[in-house]
């Protein structure tokens, strides 16, 4: 009876010693950005400890199961990529611990892996991250209005939007600080390209949306924990104790900037009529 226990134990750590022996702790790889910006550059960096007498064979490195490049010392070339559709290595900045992937397309979202394997003792490791490639918007989000000057009981249509991008933002108009309108595309979207985001709004107005008067209306566009921008307009309003239309502040909001040059060129022309 003892003996067989023995033996089983003496079994598990044979078993436990082989493990060790074979798997080759703290492979560890950081993708630096791991959100990466369409047609930017991201490090792949593969940190492994190796034993006192441990010599590296290789290191190799997958995109899902498809192996776009080697690193093996003992052979010519030491460095070798395999072609794949989107991966571009540059060879320079890539060495036995890291790749420098360039100008990243959206196809190679997905999850990356490096394996290290060594000589005598033969012992291996891997460890693997995801990537995600985006696209963020190139312009802030704009709103536009129509109907103003605003009443009571009046309609206050608006629109945001909000550049391409992927995946698509999410939008949130808010009159007075009440959210009042958003938009949430699903994450991730399964469409190629980026996308516009557009938020319609039509509402009626009652007297409690007046804020001592005033209308500010507030657009926010959002992709996840990594992009935020908002266009905030301060609408013209009938019950406004300070009615000249003028925008709280702004964040590139072109609509407003075109309005604005609207009613200078409106104003020249009333103007020119008198002189
Ligand atoms: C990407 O890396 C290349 C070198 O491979 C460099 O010339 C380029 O400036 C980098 N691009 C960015 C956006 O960092
Ligand atoms: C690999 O290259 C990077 C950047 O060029 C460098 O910082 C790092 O020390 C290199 N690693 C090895 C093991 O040569
Ligand atoms: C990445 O790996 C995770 C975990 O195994 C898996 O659930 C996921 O489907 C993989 N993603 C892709 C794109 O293969
Ligand atoms: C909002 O967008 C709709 C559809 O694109 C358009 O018909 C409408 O005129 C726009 N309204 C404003 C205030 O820009
Ligand atoms: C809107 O909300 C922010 C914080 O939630 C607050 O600081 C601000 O005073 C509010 N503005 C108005 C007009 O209620």
């Amino acid at each position: 009876m003892t003996f067989f226990v023995t033996v089983h134990v003496l079994f598990l750590v044979i078993l436990i010693f082989v493990q060790d022996v074979l798997c080759l702790r703290n492979v560890r790889l950081t993708i630096e950005p791991n959100i990466v910006q369409r047609g930017s550059n991201s490090t792949l960096h593969c940190s492994y400890d190796l034993e006192n007498d441990d010599v590296l064979y290789s290191v190799k490195w997958y995109r899902g199961r498809y192996e776009f490049y080697r690193y093996i010392p003992s052979e010519l070339p030491i460095i070798k990529t395999f072609p794949f559709k989107g991966i571009n290595v540059d060879e320079k900045n890539s060495n036995s611990t890291q790749v420098l992937l360039k100008d990243i397309d959206f196809k190679i979202s997905g999850n990356f892996s490096c394996e290290v394997t060594t000589d005598a003792p033969f012992s291996t490791g891997y460890d693997r991250r995801t990537m995600v490639v985006v696209q963020l918007p190139e312009n802030p989000p704009t709103i536009s209005v129509e109907g103003e000057p605003l009443d009571y009981g009046d309609t206050l249509r608006a629109n945001c939007s909000c550049p391409p991008s992927k995946p698509q933002a999410s939008l949130m108009l808010l009159l007075n600080n009440l959210t009042v309108a958003k938009i949430q595309p699903s994450f991730p979207n399964k469409h190629e390209n980026p996308l516009w985001s557009d938020l319609p709004l039509a509402m009626t107005l009652a007297e409690e949306h007046f804020n001592g008067g005033r209308l500010i209306l507030r657009c926010v566009a959002e992709i996840g924990e990594i992009y935020r921008e908002e266009a905030v307009l301060k609408l013209g309003s009938v019950r406004d104790p300070v009615p000249e239309r003028v925008s709280a502040y702004s964040v590139g909001t072109f609509c407003e900037n075109s309005r604005a040059l609207l009613q200078i060129i409106t104003l020249i022309s009333i103007m020119s009529m008198f002189s």
